[in-house]
């Protein structure tokens, strides 16, 4: 589809915008007692209502329609068949590859890679399990206690958002700690409680090059050889990585180097050995469950028709709000404690995929694309920023996540959780109108004059879209599948914008400015050359610093 083309689809959409805008999702639920059923999907046990949104059967037919014409499904296939979809980077896009279980070959530019990806998955299992078991120990014959992930962005916000959702499969005496930032504070507080003949690293960085992680990992080497000796780091360090020659230059020894592929995207290698610590943490099985589950998504992706799949219609959904009305953020509210990290992954996976503003063709986009995510777990956002969702300016598209079974028997918990989720959505929905709020006050002892001043500020707009996405239990296979839905609604809204999802340029300027920043934050050199902001900053941090 031609970029011409797509800016009419836009248009077009707008059109049916302006033509719902006259009507709320309060009629339309009114006028339609069978909406829920109309605008809603389900794959297994998980429920995707979205008939809370600003849509009606035409705007969802334009839409549907827009999805055929970009050619989601060819473009899904030929992300499937091993094509270098990710043209900036001539490099295919495969990580559906790492949990996938069947028998069919994936090609990767010729070449079949399902025999080295079961390989990786066996020592995976082989090493997981011996830790777990402690079969593998420290040098000084102690059973691991702690593990230590270093690693930042793909490297680190998968592994962390999984270990705490999968609270439940953990061990209370095998921990699992995630170290990322360079801030010296992120290391000395995680290392401050653990027993350096108890703890195991794993230094996880694709291209084994990225500062943060170096700095992190030789900071830590340095801690274990100062506790144990230089020899200990054989025993007390692994490496998960694309580049093993730096693995081997670190000192890894070769049977605790875990590779994967230029094929997977940082912020898609959860399911490769980055999730090394996962595996340790919750069991190689659990682990294989939330691959396999990511799996069953894939299927459902790549073989339901797109009015019944799931990623389609969230894909489709936000680029309704995105490119017709104009909505900047939208807000992910799990309504599970344990997914108290899915956002800030989904901030990475989302806006660092489609976080752009130059088509694949290098011109500059006509149309808004990625927009902000953001969230926190419910119940805890409604006493923060829920506020602004209901009766602020903006409008913010939501999704609320939701299991009907919890993992522990403390009724009423989830009973009092469910209950507030479910309000939420309904009351976005509907607002509360001025004759409903005059209705409360009434009764309430209040002056005319004092019912007057007050009614404007107790008023609802409502109108305002989420989805619901109800599972069974936040289980591993569930997990699987719920991050495998997100990736592939930004794999639709990439395509559909025309965009590369699987690049990310736009963080090389920041680091390359640090890296000539850092002498002149030592001091080694002045700050001339640099704008006045700059240099009065580095003024101040060296007067301070003294
Ligand atoms: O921030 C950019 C980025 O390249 C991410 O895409 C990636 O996940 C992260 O840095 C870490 O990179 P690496 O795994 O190579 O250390």
């Amino acid at each position: 589809m031609s970029n011409k083309a797509r800016k009419a689809a836009f248009a077009d959409l707008a059109k049916h915008k302006k033509r719902l805008s006259g009507t709320t999702m309060r009629e339309m639920f009114a006028h339609d007692p069978d909406r829920f059923a109309s605008y809603s999907a389900r794959f297994g046990d998980m429920l995707l209502d979205y008939s809370k949104n600003r849509i009606d059967s035409q705007s969802m037919k334009a839409l549907f329609e827009l999805a055929r014409e970009v050619d989601i499904e060819g473009r899904r296939d030929a992300m499937w068949s091993g094509e270098a979809i990710n043209v900036t980077e001539n490099r295919a896009v495969l990580h559906m590859a790492l949990r996938y279980f069947g028998n069919s070959p994936v090609m990767v530019d010729g070449k079949d890679v399902m025999a080295d990806v079961r390989e990786v998955l066996q020592r995976i299992k082989g090493f997981s399990e011996a830790v777990r078991t402690g079969e593998i120990r420290g040098n000084r014959g102690d059973q691991f206690t702690d593990v230590v992930n270093i690693g930042i962005g793909g490297s680190d916000l998968g592994p962390v958002m999984v270990t705490l959702a999968l609270e439940p499969y953990t061990r209370p005496d095998l921990r699992a700690h995630y170290v990322s930032n360079v801030d010296g504070a992120h290391m000395a507080d995680t290392l401050k409680a653990l027993d350096p003949a108890k703890t195991l690293f794993v230094i996880a960085s694709k291209t084994f090059t990225t500062d943060e992680t170096m700095t992190n990992a030789h900071t830590a080497r340095k801690w274990l050889a100062e506790a144990l000796g230089e020899a200990a780091v054989n025993d007390h360090f692994a490496a998960v990585s694309t580049n093993i020659e730096g693995c081997q230059n670190f000192g890894i020894r070769e049977d605790r180097i875990f590779g994967f592929w230029d094929w997977v995207g940082g912020r898609y290698s959860v399911w490769s050995a980055i999730g090394l610590p996962v595996a340790i943490a919750v069991g190689y099985d659990n682990f294989e469950a939330f691959l396999r589950g990511a799996g069953e998504m894939d299927e459902h992706f790549r073989t339901a028709p797109l009015e019944e799949n799931l990623p389609v219609i969230m894909g489709l959904l936000g680029v309704w709000y995105r490119n017709a009305w104009g909505f900047a953020t939208h807000a992910v509210l799990p309504y599970d404690q344990r997914l108290s990290r899915f956002p800030a992954y989904l901030q990475q996976q989302d806006m660092e995929s489609n976080g752009k503003s130059v088509t694949l063709n290098g011109k500059d986009v006509a149309w808004e694309t990625g927009p902000i995510i953001w969230g926190e777990p419910g119940t805890n956002g409604q006493h923060a920023f829920y506020q602004l969702i209901h009766q602020g300016t903006s409008v913010i598209p939501c999704d609320f996540l939701l299991a009907v079974k919890p993992h522990e028997n403390l009724p009423p918990h989830h009973a009092k959780l469910v209950a507030n989720c479910l309000a939420q959505s309904e009351a976005l929905m509907l607002g509360k109108t001025e004759d409903e709020v005059m209705a409360d006050l009434k009764g309430t002892g209040l002056s005319r004059s004092q019912i007057k001043a007050l009614l404007p500020h107790k008023v609802f707009p409502g109108n305002r879209p989420s989805n619901t996405l109800v599972y069974e239990k936040l289980d591993p296979a569930t997990l699987g599948k719920l991050v495998a839905l997100y990736e592939h609604k930004v794999f639709v809204q990439g395509t559909i914008w025309n965009i590369n999802s699987y690049d990310q340029w736009g963080v090389e300027l920041g680091k390359q400015l640090a890296k000539a920043l850092l002498t002149k934050v030592e001091g080694s050199e002045g700050s001339e050359g640099h704008d006045s902001s700059t240099r009065g900053l580095l003024a101040h941090f060296h007067n301070l610093k003294g």
